[in-house]
């Protein structure tokens, strides 16, 4: 299938480990042009020079920022598009969200964790929204969370923060619409990285099972089984992104195994 994503220009927050990375690392293998936005600048250059070396001709740069200082948004959105002398789509994956129930969670978290996202998200996408209005394939990708439709009280932070991003895909699209730039997010069940780890090893610390056993116990509630895996959300963000998605905006997706139960 011809996506149409060969030499188009990407700036993806969050670039340098876990989904992130991977996006990055699935849309370069599709032509695109990257800049790999993180706070860990040293980690988002490792990221952009193993880009750079499995796609010769990519141009692939590191681009720090930090989300919870909302002074280097702009400038890091600017230097992205100089390097990149453009963009045409931008992927909010930056995120996470402190672990806990409501009485365990500190103020300072919560507003630790709303800074990147979705206040993080919504700063990144008016600094480059006006730099997407010039594509003619502009596209903006917002990674939620599946908490965000179905919230979990041992996930307390989950749902707000994931909840928020969706909304704001649904009037961002509406907004971004007439600029001929779809919005759309992806809900990830738990994937495959740091956070799943956490998970097993609190599930096995909490029922006294083995790390294989909690991980079972985890995914009887999936009804495929299986653990996601970041592969299966940069596929997703590859398809959004790519011209065979032109009509598809304000829409949201779960990549969950059949997890949530409502449609
Ligand atoms: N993993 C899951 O099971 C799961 C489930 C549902 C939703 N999600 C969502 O998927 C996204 C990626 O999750 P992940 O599991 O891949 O997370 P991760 O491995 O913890 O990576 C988080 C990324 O966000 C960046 N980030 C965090 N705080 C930042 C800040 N203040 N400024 C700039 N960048 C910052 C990190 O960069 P630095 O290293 O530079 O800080 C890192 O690249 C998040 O939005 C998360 O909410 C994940």
């Amino acid at each position: 299938m011809e996506l149409g994503l060969t030499g188009r220009k990407a700036i993806i927050s969050g670039a340098n480990r876990g989904i992130g990375r991977v996006i990055a690392a699935t849309l370069a293998a599709e032509g695109v042009h990257i800049a790999a936005l993180g706070r860990n600048l040293p980690a988002c250059e490792e990221a952009a020079v193993e880009l750079r070396e499995r796609h010769p001709g990519l141009t692939a740069v590191a681009v720090k920022v930090d989300l919870e200082q909302p002074p280097t948004i702009d400038p890091a959105v600017a230097a992205a598009v100089k390097a990149l002398g453009g963009v045409d789509i931008l992927v909010n994956c930056a995120g996470g969200a402190y672990r806990g129930r409501l009485e365990e969670i500190p103020d300072e978290m919560w507003e630790r964790y709303f800074k990147v996202k979705p206040l993080g998200l919504i700063r990144m996408t008016r600094a480059t929204v006006p730099h997407l209005k010039r594509s003619d394939q502009g596209r903006i990708i917002n990674i939620s969370g599946t908490r965000g439709r179905e919230p979990e009280s041992h996930s307390m932070m989950s749902g707000p923060i994931n909840f928020g991003t969706l909304s704001l895909t649904k009037a961002m699209a509406n907004e971004f619409g007439p600029s001929g730039i779809t919005v759309n997010a992806i809900a990830p069940g738990s994937t495959r990285t740091r956070r799943w780890d956490e998970l097993v090893g609190i599930t096995a610390r909490e029922r006294g099972l083995g790390i294989e056993a909690a991980e079972r116990f985890l995914l009887e509630e999936v009804p495929l089984g299986k653990v996601i895996d970041p592969q299966d959300i940069a596929d997703l963000a590859v398809f959004l992104a790519s011209a065979r998605a032109r009509l598809i905006s304000g829409t949201a997706i779960n990549v969950d195994g059949g997890r949530t139960r409502s449609i």
